[in-house]
């Protein structure tokens, strides 16, 4: 298994050894817990408070706007629900796109059900939005606009500050799935101009099964989740202190190594575009200029993307389509984008991460050049 490339960091990341070194302490010895009164608890709840301080060092933000929860898909439900829920809502209106994660298109779908008006602004060929539907969408009626901020499939970057500008103008609440964008770009809560952000550790280096949803103060949310008063309680439940202790570590790693990572994974990303586009006539990308450094999305053309996969097995990377009910579909982020459907089904995605190397990307495009010849 070791021996595998591993092209897949959108879908999740390696630990850094400082980030294991960090955490484990808090599975052995210092396992109190950190609502208790005594040496052990306090260590817990200093060490939960320690990272709460780097995670939001990491955004800018302060260290009472950071709530910790267990990934980002309780992020997004926290969100969605918690902000449509707080208030009393003559609004009921809510503004996304038409390129979420599932974690925000369910709870939206759900919201819908019960009667709020959902606006799915179209996606543009570059899988963004158009800032002009997007205005031309806001009105006081708007209690939520949700604009997640790097698209995990394509890697392309959404307009989030300024759809917080516009939000912000009506008095709605502006959220952003920063999921995918912490630890590959700039993240600041200011520059952004969102009211809520969700993050993820494990796409950071951090283990799976926490992050965290940065809540500016003043922001009305109330708890999906209800029990005692842990983080306020916003999201209530014993804290995962050796997750919580790990996402601070990764909080710091990224934010000291964000310009090398940035610049490094950019380089690659250029070089393994250029050489599949070199070795594979026909070859065509789906992620835009204005996109992550780390991720490429490509379509291969006249074949699945499974089958290219299927025949590169060391290789580790994610196909443009998903398996329902014993079919494969093309992916609905592609198909919103206006790809063709066999065009998303030859789709790949490739994604960089900490330790990718130029050699790596030499490998990548020889075993995916020898296992397209295979099935084409
Ligand atoms: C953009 C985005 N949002 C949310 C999630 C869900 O995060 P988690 O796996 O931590 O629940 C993911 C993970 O795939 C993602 O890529």
């Amino acid at each position: 298994m070791n021996d595998t490339l591993y092209l897949d960091h959108n879908a999740t990341t390696p630990l850094l050894p400082s980030v294991l070194d960090a955490m484990l302490p808090y599975l052995s010895e210092h396992f109190g817990n950190p609502s208790s009164d005594h040496a052990l608890g306090r260590r817990a709840h200093g060490a939960v408070e320690n990272a709460r301080e780097q995670v939001a060092d990491l955004l800018g933000a302060l260290p009472d706007e950071i709530v910790f929860t267990s990934g980002g898909t309780e992020s997004n439900n926290l969100a969605v629900r918690g902000s449509t829920r707080a208030g009393a809502h003559a609004r009921r209106t809510i503004v996304t796109s038409s390129v979420e994660h599932p974690a925000t298109v369910q709870p939206l779908a759900r919201l819908e059900s019960a009667g709020w008006k959902v606006t799915r602004l179209s996606a543009t060929a570059a899988g963004s939005i158009a800032l002009g539907e997007l205005a031309s969408s806001i009105d006081d009626t708007v209690a939520l606009v949700t604009i997640m901020l790097a698209q995990n499939e394509t890697g392309a970057l959404l307009p989030v500050a300024e759809a917080g500008d516009v939000a912000r103008a009506v008095g709605a609440v502006m959220h952003t799935d920063a999921a995918q964008a912490i630890g590959k770009i700039p993240v600041r809560v200011e520059d952004l101009n969102v009211d809520l952000l969700s993050l993820a550790g494990h796409k950071f280096n951090a283990p799976k099964g926490v992050g965290a949803l940065y809540v500016r103060r003043g922001t009305s949310l109330s708890p999906v989740l209800l029990g005692a008063s842990q983080e306020r309680g916003i999201r209530p439940g014993t804290e995962n202190v050796a997750g919580i202790v790990a996402l601070g570590a990764a909080a710091v790693a990224a934010s000291t190594e964000l310009v090398e990572r940035s610049r490094h994974y950019g380089d690659l990303r250029d070089a393994l575009w250029e050489q599949l586009w070199a070795a594979i006539p026909g070859i065509t990308r789906h992620t835009p200029e204005h996109a992550l450094p780390n991720t490429l999305s490509v379509s291969f053309p006249g074949v699945l993307g499974g089958d290219v996969l299927a025949h590169a097995p060391d290789l580790a990377a994610s196909t443009g389509s998903a398996c329902h009910s014993g079919a494969e579909h093309p992916s609905a982020v592609l198909t919103a984008m206006g790809v063709a459907h066999a065009e998303a089904m030859g789709t790949v995605r490739l994604s960089l991460g900490h330790g990718s190397t130029a050699q790596n990307v030499l490998q990548a495009v020889c075993l995916l050049t020898r296992a397209f010849r295979a099935v084409a």
